[in-house]
């Protein structure tokens, strides 16, 4: 078995998976949505030290496994450099203690492979990531060929949904909170400008679209009524922005099997949406599971099985965090 640990961010969760059967055995995750609320995003530092009581509190209901364990896997990229440590520290005391390897696994490979959980992969997939900290396009073969074909160039899609949240004093994580509110909101109300429309390129950009709201929540003042309407307006731009850049990618690269992964992913207006653009081409949407969306150690667990089968480990000293580090 393989106890993972994902800390990129906001989440602390620890899994054990089974290596031959891929099964989940156990997953915990406890979120510190609550805490940073009151701040409209997360706070690095809070984060870090609501990981150091909340890790050994999980770990604890696991040490039943430690005598099956074959390895431990940790997230030690990309994410928060002081909440990264937090998990990375846990898992090398763990190697160092049962004489196990360590894998380091990149937490955007995760949420790939959150697609696969207690599955085998079916490869080749295009894979939109939309998460707090990423908005890219890859072409994915297998593990070891993950090719990056677009991304964004400022904010990322989640991101802007937690600004947008944070301007009209909602809370965080704003993802779910505006896709509440625009529920009954009117997606016309707004004419907010499709972000990089005119340009030829396949890339993304979140800044501008959030400036324009910026301006409207500003111009709506006290009237929260009028938020509804904003929140609609600006969740129809948002993922119409995504789905004239997939059109065009389409146009060159016939999809397929397609897949949207990332916390993000868990936008039911955006997955209605893609499937809409999916379906004269024919091809498969996949999704994780509602669950498996957001950062979860199920994902880093799953990836780690394929990593352990190709002895990709990492020496302990060898093991540093790389809170940048993209695919
Ligand atoms: O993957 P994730 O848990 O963390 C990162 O790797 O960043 O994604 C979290 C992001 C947050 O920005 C959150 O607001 C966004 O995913 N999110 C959503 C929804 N649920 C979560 N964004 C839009 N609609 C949602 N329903
Ligand atoms: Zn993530």
């Amino acid at each position: 078995m393989i106890l993972s640990i994902e800390s990129s961010c906001d989440d602390s969760a620890i899994a054990i998976t089974d290596l031959e059967t891929k099964k989940l055995l156990f997953h915990k995750k406890i979120s510190q949505e609550i805490e940073h609320s009151i701040y409209g995003g997360v706070v690095p530092e809070l984060a870090a030290r609501l990981h150091a009581e909340a890790l050994p509190k999980i770990l604890a209901q696991v040490s039943e496994y430690f005598p099956k364990l074959r390895a431990v896997a940790v997230t030690a990229s990309p994410g928060l450099a002081v909440t990264l440590i937090e998990g990375v520290t846990m898992a090398k005391a763990i190697a160092v203690s049962l004489n196990i390897p360590l894998i380091a696994v990149n937490h955007l490979v995760g949420h790939i492979y959150s697609l696969f959980i207690e599955k085998e992969t079916s490869f080749p997939m295009s894979v939109l990531l939309v998460s707090g900290g990423h908005t890219q396009l890859m072409e994915v073969k297998s593990l070891e060929s993950i090719q990056t074909v677009a991304k964004s160039m400022d904010d990322s899609f989640g991101e802007s949904f937690d600004k947008v949240a944070k301007m009209m004093g909602l809370g965080y994580p704003g993802g779910p909170l505006i896709e509440n509110l625009a529920y009954d909101g009117d997606r016309l109300a707004y004419n907010f400008t499709v972000p990089l429309h005119q340009s030829p390129l396949i890339a993304f950009s979140y800044s501008g679209l959030k400036n324009a709201v910026r301006l409207a929540v500003e111009e709506a003042g006290s009237d929260t009524e009028k938020y509804k309407d904003i929140a609609a307006s600006f969740e129809h731009i948002a993922t119409k922005h995504l789905t004239m850049k997939l059109k065009k990618y389409f146009k060159t690269n016939r999809p397929k099997n397609f897949a949207i992964v990332g916390g993000a992913s868990a936008n039911l207006y955006l997955r209605k949406e893609i499937e809409k653009l999916l379906e004269p081409h024919g091809a498969k949407l996949h999704l994780s599971e509602l669950k498996y969306c957001a950062d979860n150690a199920a994902m880093i667990g799953r990836v780690a099985v394929e990593m352990y089968e190709k002895q990709m480990f990492t020496p302990i000293d060898a093991l540093e965090i790389a809170p940048k580090s993209a695919i």
